[in-house]
């Protein structure tokens, strides 16, 4: 799976790049904007104005917001009817910045956005979309171009469409929407701080679409074939690593990923045993220790730099696994080198990260002689059947829950390594 993020003020060509770059790879085009826009165009025909947060935010639970892709394009059914161009006019694109600016509404929209990318590869563009949408989006692009040349080619578009406008009246809403858009309080319109930026003021639409691509195939194959590609088959044959149960683990799909924890190059192992990539939250500190930190970087661990506890680890990795990514967690919270895992207590942090995110669970066992590493011994990593989430037993969430749906993967988890309680007295000290 491949996420794209585009982001950047209107006018800069998000939408005809964002499509063609879409055909161009065969995944969905996401037009988030037009998303604000059908909600704009709701409380103008209602009467409620775009501007009122209060009337806004009552009146968002007394309509349906339906995305459908057919043949690839994107449709938007307002209480099941096609908006078709209606939220293309002027008006609407002042409304829908005015929307847009209100908390609830942006909160109203996040889990529909965020739902499609979960389920499929998609280039996604708006404002906000690699900084708060999909901030682990895989690619990020900023793009932009000087007012002017964007006011130019809005004011071309509208003419084409048969609208009455001149370019003074186009630029000034334009100036005006830049403004609204990237003031506003919540999710402005800014540059991801890992976002690539790409000023088209000067480059036809073609150029900037083949400027796109580039951006897009170096980034993604740095981060997927080309490392994947060699750097868990060394990992894999320096350390012995067998895998078992691959057959287990489809393709393309984000799992929350629970294995038993026995050191910390655990990460290292499974993500070079797990066939695509694996997002493992690390504390700050494990990224410069050398070698290991530029691992995990490599194999995609996310820095957890907000004081490393076990709350903000927990809080990255939902958003993880929301946004369809597969997540790395132990259950048993700390490394147990030298213990029997059924002999271990156990913690509810990947239960609740399953929770939240609603995700499906594998359970994977790491198999060593006495629960121990040693750098030339054989490894096996044990890849079991996924747990869907209906059968964790979640209902309203709550620590009851969470400690048996907690039971329940980890019960697995020994299953997997043939772990039981007593064997811990027939343990020989290594
Ligand atoms: O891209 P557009 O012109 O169709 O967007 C319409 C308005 O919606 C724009 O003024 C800002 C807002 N918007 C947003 O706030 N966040 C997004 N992800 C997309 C659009």
């Amino acid at each position: 799976m491949v996420r794209i993020a585009i982001d950047g003020p209107g006018g800069a060509g998000k939408s005809s790049v964002a499509k063609a770059v879409a055909r161009e790879l065969g995944i969905i085009y996401v037009d988030t904007g037009a998303l604000y826009r059908t909600i704009a165009y709701h409380m103008v025909l209602s009467g409620i104005d775009p501007k009122d947060a209060e009337s806004v935010a009552a009146e968002l639970d007394k309509f349906t917001l339906e995305l459908k892709f057919v043949d690839g394009k994107q449709i938007i059914l307002l209480d099941g009817v096609d908006v078709g161009d209606n939220i293309r006019t002027p008006e609407m694109s002042m409304a829908a910045s005015a929307v847009s600016a209100i908390k609830e509404v942006r909160e109203y929209l996040l889990n529909t956005q965020r739902n499609i990318a979960r389920n499929n590869s998609v280039i996604m563009d708006g404002r906000d979309i690699g900084t708060v949408i999909l901030p682990y989006a895989e690619v990020k692009i900023f793009l932009t171009a000087s007012p002017e040349a964007r006011a130019k080619r809005r004011y071309e578009e509208l003419i084409a469409q048969g609208q009455v406008v001149t370019y003074d009246q186009v630029y000034n809403e334009m100036v005006e929407r830049d403004k609204n858009d990237s003031t506003r309080a919540i999710a402005p319109c800014v540059q991801a701080k890992d976002a690539i930026l790409l000023d088209n003021s000067k480059l036809t639409p073609n150029e900037t679409v083949a400027a796109v691509i580039k951006i897009v195939k170096k980034n993604e194959k740095s981060l997927y074939m080309k490392l994947h590609a060699w750097l868990p088959p060394i990992i894999r044959f320096f350390q012995r690593i067998k895998r078992t149960g691959l057959e287990n683990v489809p393709a393309d799909k984000g799992y929350v990923i629970c294995s038993n924890h026995i050191a910390a190059r655990d990460v290292i192992l499974i993500g070079a045993a797990y066939p695509s990539q694996i997002r493992f939250v690390a504390k700050k500190e494990l990224f410069s220790v050398p070698i290991l930190g530029w691992l995990i970087k490599k194999l995609g661990a996310i820095k957890l730099d907000r004081g490393g506890g076990d709350v903000a680890a927990i809080k990255t990795s939902v958003n993880l696994a929301r946004a369809g990514h597969s997540v790395a967690i132990f259950p048993q919270g700390h490394r147990n080198p030298g213990v029997n895992p059924a002999n271990t207590p156990t913690k509810n942090g990947a239960a609740l990260i399953a929770y939240k995110s609603q995700s499906d669970v594998l359970p994977v066992f790491i198999k060593t002689k006495n629960h121990k590493y040693a750098f030339l011994r054989k490894k096996e990593i044990i890849f079991g059947k996924p747990i869907p989430y209906s059968e964790l037993g979640f209902k309203n969430g709550g620590g009851e829950e969470y400690e048996a749906a907690t039971k329940i993967i980890f019960d697995r988890i020994l299953e997997l390594g043939g772990c039981k309680k007593d064997d811990a007295e027939k343990e020989i000290k290594d």
